[in-house]
Parts: structure tokens; sequence; C-alpha cells
């Protein structure tokens, strides 16, 4: 991902992405994740509820007042990024989570899919309904695959199991839970190019949810001057099972570093870590629930970012008062999808 030639040789960031990434103890005979050393991970959880009952902080970090519930929490030794934990309320994760899964991987919007099947709609539905993605039959029909598709991309269709091998001929065809399962991203507004690392403004795309614009300008604001508002232009939606990372990086494809990228976690707990402006610096690692917000604004946004680690397992993945909203029938699908994965939509202003 992020189109980067992977690093082989050791940095200091790679160390920490093996250090914290998920290991498979297979001496045993069931595959059970490995233990990783958590101590040095910081908890702005625990750091946040201790600052509210004595008003004390760790060496390095500071907290600046906000009208959210919680203060902004800053780092000394990284100008320009701010953690909010628990910024969203329960009912917010639980709206986003939604439309992550629902509306924002819907064409125009492209996904991780697109390259492959081309536009996929209802994707998470058809993978409720048990449906399979099938490819259509190509008699003959190899004009009609470039009028449809611009270049030479065979269409496929969801299509209920039972219809799926009715017509005696064998067509190739993948279960829309295992699409759903490797959906890694989404773009919503301008559409990034990760082949060509930049915004492709030719590309068809809708605007970003008002409700969206409106919580990232809230969110934004505490790190802009009085009155400079944030317009939030383009979004990424990550995608996490077990077992995924998010390799290090830099966002740079944006043309005003002045404004913050609005970093939200939703769904089980990871780690996050961000470094210096070369991966030889040592990472900082920390904890991100869901609900938490990061703000990379001004230095920051310079800096080598990541996430090597979720947390599926039940003691980890701090989950439970999100199952409790997803608790009615009519939400299992949902329930089943957060037990197992994060979403991160990350919202920035391009121009
Ligand atoms: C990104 C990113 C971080 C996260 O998509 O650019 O840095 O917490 N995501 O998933
Ligand atoms: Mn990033």
């Amino acid at each position: 991902m992020y189109g980067s030639t992977e690093d082989v040789e050791r940095t200091a960031f790679r160390n920490a992405e093996k250090k914290y990434k998920l290991y498979n103890d297979n001496t045993r005979k069931k595959k059970k994740p490995r233990a990783v050393d958590l101590s040095e991970v910081i908890d702005f959880k625990s750091i946040s509820e201790s600052y509210h009952q004595n008003a004390e902080l760790p060496e390095g970090i500071s907290a600046i007042q906000s009208d959210f519930d919680s203060p902004l929490f800053c780092l000394a030794s990284h100008p320009g990024f701010y953690f909010i934990p628990g910024a969203l309320t329960v009912e917010e994760q639980c709206r986003w989570i939604k439309e992550s899964l629902t509306s924002f991987p819907q064409p125009p919007n492209r996904t991780n899919h697109n390259a492959i099947y081309g536009p996929l709609q209802d994707l998470f539905a058809a993978a409720k309904d048990n449906k399979v993605l099938i490819q259509e039959e190509q008699t003959n029909n190899f004009e009609v695959e470039i009028i449809q598709n611009d270049i030479n991309v065979p269409t496929w269709n969801f299509s209920d199991q039972s219809g799926a091998f009715s017509s005696g001929v064998t067509r190739k065809s993948v279960p829309a839970s295992v699409l759903l399962r490797k959906l890694r991203w989404s773009t919503l507004g301008l559409q990034f190019d990760w082949s060509k690392r930049s915004y492709n403004i030719s590309l068809p795309h809708n605007k970003i949810p008002d409700a969206l614009c409106l919580l990232a300008e809230r969110m934004a604001a505490p790190t802009l001057p009085l009155g400079e508002v944030f317009q939030a232009e383009a979004a990424i939606v990550n995608y996490f099972g077990l077992g995924d990372t998010l390799g290090g990086h830099v966002d740079d494809m944006e043309k005003d570093w002045s404004k913050p990228i609005i970093s939200m976690s939703l769904a089980c707990k990871g780690i996050f870590l961000i470094g210096g402006k070369s991966r030889e610096v040592p990472p900082l690692a920390m904890f991100v629930r869901s609900g938490d917000v990061i703000l990379m604004a001004g230095q920051a946004r310079e800096c080598f970012h990541g996430v090597p680690r979720i947390f599926t397992d039940k003691e980890h993945a701090e989950i439970s008062s999100l199952e409790l909203q997803f608790s009615d029938e009519e939400d299992s699908a949902f329930l089943e999808y957060i037990r197992n994965s994060r979403i991160n939509i990350n919202i920035r202003q391009v121009y």
C-alpha cells in the first residue's frame, strides 16, 4: 500500500513494526497470536483518566482544553500532533461504522476491489445475503467491455448462490463475504490514484457527506488560527482485519500542510506508530481505540506513521459499548464485522 518500495533494511521504524505486528504462536495446536510486550505503548485513555483525577501528566505530554469532552493531548516530541481520546460518542461511532461499510464503498467511490472487478454495488448487503460475485459470460462481448469500462475489464455481478451454476458453464466466482473481508480501502470525495500516488480530479466523485465535513471542521478547529475553516475534500477509509497492517508512510500529496489530517478510529483497538521525518527515528507507539481522533498538523504531517497491529480478542479489542449498540438482530452483520475489524477514516483538505 502507498506504493512505496517497502524498506527491507532495518530502520528504527521497521523494528517497531516488527515488534508489534502479529505473529502466530505455531507451537500450540491451535494458532494463537503471540503475546507482545505492550509496556511501552502510550495509553491516552488512562492518561486522560488520571489527568481528570489529579491534573497530572507524564513527562513530554501536555493537554490543551477544548470544547470536546476530552482535552487535546500533545507530544513535546511531535509538534502538531494531537490525540483526542473518546472524541466520538458511541452513537457517532456506530453511524460512521455503518456508513463506512454501506455507503462509503459505493461507486463512484473507489475501493481496492476496483482494479480487479470494476465498480461493485452493495458489497456489504451482498455479503450479508450470502451472494457470490460472478464473472459475466464472455460471448464475444469484447467491444461491450471496452465501452463499459474504458479498459478491458470483464463485468462482474453479484448473484444468489443458488443461481450461480445453473447454466452449466463454469464461471469465475468469489463469495461476497470473502470480498468484504478483503476490503482494505475506499476513497471519498476527490479520488486518490494509488498507482500515481496523487489525486486524480478527472475521476468521477461525490462530495464528502455534509455531516462528515462538519465533524472534520469541528475536530480541526483547535489546530487552526481563529476564523480559518477546514474544508474536507478527500477521505481515505482503511479497513483492517486481524493481521492487516498499514506500513510506515508520510501523507505528502496534499498542497497545504498547515491543514491537519483528521484520523478517526473505529471498532477494534490498534497500535499507531508516530515516528520522525526519517525512518531512522524510533517511533512512539500508542493505542488507538474506537472513538479516538488523531490530528496531524504542521511538523507532524511530515512524520512517518503507520498501524502495525490491531487486536480482535475480547480483552484487547475494547468494543463492548459498541457491541451493545449493535445488539439488535437487524445489526448482526455489523456486529460480526466490528468484532474482527478496525476501521480508520482519515480526512484531508487537498488544496
Ligand atoms: C492513512 C493513515 C492511520 C490509521 O490512511 O494515511 O495513516 O490509523 N491511517 O489507520
Ligand atoms: Mn497516513
